[in-house]
């Protein structure tokens, strides 16, 4: 039987699920209804310095694209960090930390960039007796105008100066944040490391404005006619959250340092290919705010099924799997050489593919007279256009061409094996002595 366990950097939880920093862990009630329902861990909703709470504003919060069915693909909001008060949070987080000795509790924290403000409020956090803590330099609006959030998170110089702080006056495991909204999402993760991070956690949300009203002209969610740039969030953010994992995984200054994995985790499957990419754990938001916390139960049965079925007794065995993997383009292998193959019995002669590849790629599937379709081998570049916008899955499959084979189109024998590279025209100092 697999064992979910999950041991990240010394935080042990009964498996690798985590809620994310956002409305589902902003109060007790949450949390304990969360841990109920099976979750790992959580990281509490950020918490701000001493004072006023910060006030979110009055009306929609949230906006969403959705796919045809309305199921909802991506998520947009402009709320802040938490509203509430500090001392009822702090509070609160010891209740619930006592009650829940097995689960991670993980306080997330946003106050200014001065020294003073972390050296107050850490000591407050240590006292609730929670695992760690998570520096929220991601939130892409509100704070961010205030010098916070993402605005610290864009100069790894702060991130560097501000790790050191934390692991200075904080006892525990300090996880660091990062924002999406960069070009190089290895600078701020190596900015990280230097400054002592025990881990990071990546994606917060990415800018985005998710639609216009055509009537009043104001982006949405819109607030008595005016919007703001918000943070998207949601399954349409996984490829970018995942490349980026990737890139800390593999570049050698970043590489070994903990990754927990964020950004459109809504099933199991989404799970295991973050930690296949490197990450000891993955952390869920959109998914619990769309489906309920009872979701994460489908991600332990769901995961636990897919180890055995694989021989995996632990998340370590799989752990980085997929990153030797990831590679740069100039050392794919052009001679692997596909080609895409219809099955008959599955199509619905719907035509798509044939418009696809007719109008805007390769001209490579032929459409008779009684609409069956074809691929033709001699014009087929393996493009995968077709296999994306057919609609039945599995009707259309990029089959490899066999060692030896001719390829049609190019009439080239194909040499699938990279051992007996000589020359490689992505990559010409590859021989086969390599
Ligand atoms: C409504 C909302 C509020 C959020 N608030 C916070 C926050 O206070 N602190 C934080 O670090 N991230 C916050 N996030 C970002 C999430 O923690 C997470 O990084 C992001 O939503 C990506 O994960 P997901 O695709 O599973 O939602 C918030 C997200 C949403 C949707």
């Amino acid at each position: 039987m697999a064992d979910l366990t999950t041991d990240f950097i010394g935080i042990k939880t009964p498996n690798p699920f985590w809620l994310a920093s956002a409305p589902p862990t902003d109060k007790e009630y949450n949390v304990r209804r969360a841990f109920e329902a099976g979750w790992g861990g959580v990281v509490w909703k950020t918490l701000g310095s001493e004072g006023p709470p910060v006030v979110n504003v009055n009306g929609p919060r949230y906006g969403a694209i959705y796919g045809a069915d309305r199921r909802l693909l991506g998520l947009n909001n402009i709320e802040l960090i938490t509203d509430r008060d500090l001392f009822t949070n702090l509070e609160e987080i010891k209740r619930v930390k006592a009650d829940y000795p097995d689960r991670a509790i993980i306080v997330s924290i946003m106050v200014p960039c001065e020294e003073e403000a972390w050296k107050a409020i850490l000591p407050l956090v240590e006292d609730t007796g929670a695992d760690g803590i998570e520096l929220n330099f991601g939130c892409p609006h509100g704070m961010s105008e205030r010098g916070m959030g993402a605005a610290v998170g864009q100069v790894p110089e702060y991130i560097e100066m501000v790790t050191r702080w934390c692991k200075q006056y904080y006892s525990k495991p300090v996880i660091v944040k990062l924002t999406p909204n960069i070009t190089d999402i290895r600078k701020p993760a190596a900015a990280a490391k230097a400054g002592g991070a025990d881990a990071v956690s990546l994606i917060n949300t990415i800018n985005s404005i998710t639609s216009v009203n055509l009537d009043t002209m104001s982006p949405e969610p819109s607030i008595d006619g005016k919007g703001s740039h918000g943070g998207y969030c949601g399954p349409a953010v996984k490829p970018i959250a995942m490349s980026m994992v990737s890139e800390i995984a593999r570049d050698p200054e970043t590489r070994g340092i903990p990754i927990s994995g964020i950004g459109g985790v809504t099933t199991w499957r989404d799970a295991a290919e973050f930690i296949t990419l490197g990450c000891g754990n993955v952390q869920v938001c959109t998914a619990a705010m769309t489906y309920g916390f009872k979701i994460v139960q489908e991600m332990i049965s769901g995961l636990s099924d897919w180890m055995d079925s694989k021989g995996h007794t632990s998340i370590e065995d799989f752990k980085g799997a997929a990153v030797p993997n990831v590679t740069d383009w100039n050392q794919l292998n052009l001679n692997y050489i596909a080609k895409a193959k219809i099955d008959q019995d599955l199509c619905i002669s719907c035509g798509r593919c044939f418009a696809a590849c007719e109008d805007t790629s390769h001209q490579a599937i032929a459409m008779s007279e009684n609409r069956t379709f074809s691929v033709i081998d001699a014009e087929c570049v393996a493009c995968n256009l077709c296999v994306n916008v057919c609609p039945v899955e599995n009707c259309i499959t990029m089959e490899a061409m066999a060692p030896g084979a001719t390829d049609p189109r190019t009439g080239k024998v194909v040499q699938p094996d990279y051992a007996n590279w000589t020359t490689h025209p992505n990559n010409p100092s590859a021989t086969a002595a390599e």
